[in-house]
């Protein structure tokens, strides 16, 4: 029987959800999940958080919250294989499989161990790998694990994700020409909209910058974080290039192609920053409160949450076991 067309995609445990989840990964996944002959894998990266914080508290009530996003945000799980990493033993053990092929350079070459380095060597302290721990350099190594193990065929990510694609690619086809043709290359699926959200500063939006818009946060403090959206000098009255502006590039992401227009059209006839920002909150808000009313119903209920990831890591389980078990047998790791 054939597989059919795999999705695969996680997002890591680290800190409260938000916009660029939202419209980067999270509704573009539920969306594809509900296509015909396709199987998704969506999942809590939460052994990936690890190299990030060490506060436990704050990892698994990350985990929590990023769980119910996904419930709230319309994630069928008879759709959809929804799981933690964590429960997927195998991952690790393909994990130590893959390690042991990677060439120690293809992951020297990593954009977050580099830039570490880099950071490093800025600082001029002498040792370019002081406080960088193997989880940061291996990361790489177990995103690689996380697709190949469920022979995923796309997976849509970020752009900063896309050197993390072509890792995975590099070392399943050392694999494959190793030990037989066993695992698949996946394709990055790189959505050029979904990448270009900016957060706050303009930079893109990613809780490594503390740049983020949260999702699920009270009107007030969602107000007060889009009043503290970057903009210039241009006084109102003053034409404004919309497209330079990251409250409408914001808005762009959320809104309907006619209030697009309209706003872009206000922008041309300068309007003031301040009411730029307001008419962003209200659309925001307004685009939110669907997934907001529905968190809040989800997260009152823990059980029902672990019941569905329980359900959803059998389901992974049952894919991964196969899977693990070709390669145990390709690498020569067989009983007698
Ligand atoms: N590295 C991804 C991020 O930080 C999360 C992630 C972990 C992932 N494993 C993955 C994404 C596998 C796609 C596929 O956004």
């Amino acid at each position: 029987m054939s597989k059919g067309h795999r999705v695969l995609t996680g997002i890591t445990t680290t800190g409260v959800p938000h916009l660029g989840n939202l419209v980067g990964a999270v509704l573009p996944a539920i969306k594809a999940s509900k296509l015909k002959d396709t199987t998704s894998f969506l999942f809590l990266a939460d052994y990936h958080s690890l190299i990030k914080n060490s506060d436990l508290e704050l990892r698994h009530k990350s985990s929590f919250e990023i769980a119910a996003c996904w419930l709230a945000c319309g994630l069928d799980p008879k759709k959809a294989i929804f799981y933690r990493q964590s429960d997927i033993p195998h991952i690790f053990e393909l994990a130590w499989v893959l390690s042991c092929l990677a060439s120690k350079g293809l992951l020297n070459r990593a954009h977050a161990y580099k830039a570490a380095t880099s950071d490093n060597e800025t600082k001029k302290v002498q040792d370019i790998d002081k406080g960088i721990n193997m989880g940061l350099f291996n990361y790489p190594i177990l995103m690689a694990a996380d697709i190949l193990m469920f022979k995923a065929d796309s997976v849509p990510v970020g752009q900063d994700q896309k050197q993390h694609i072509e890792m995975t690619r590099d070392i399943a086809l050392k694999f494959n020409n190793q030990y037989g043709d066993i695992l698949t290359l996946p394709d990055a699926i790189i959505d050029k909209n979904a990448g270009v959200l900016p957060g706050i500063d303009g930079r893109k939006m990613s809780k490594s910058y503390g740049n983020t818009i949260p999702i699920f946060s009270e009107n007030e403090a969602l107000r007060k974080v889009i009043m503290k959206i970057k903009t210039n000098s241009l006084e109102p009255g003053e034409p404004k290039e919309a497209s330079d502006s990251n409250i409408f590039n914001i808005y762009k992401a959320i809104s309907t192609k006619e209030k697009i227009d309209e706003l872009h059209n206000l922008f041309q006839e300068g309007i003031a920053w301040g009411e730029a920002k307001k008419v962003l909150f209200e659309e925001l808000n307004s685009f939110l409160k669907p997934f907001k009313n529905e968190y809040e119903k989800i997260i009152k209920d823990k059980s029902y949450i672990e019941r569905i990831l329980i359900e959803g890591s059998e389901k992974a389980l049952s894919i991964s076991e196969p899977i693990i078990k070709e390669v145990r047998q390709a690498v020569g790791i067989k009983g007698f």
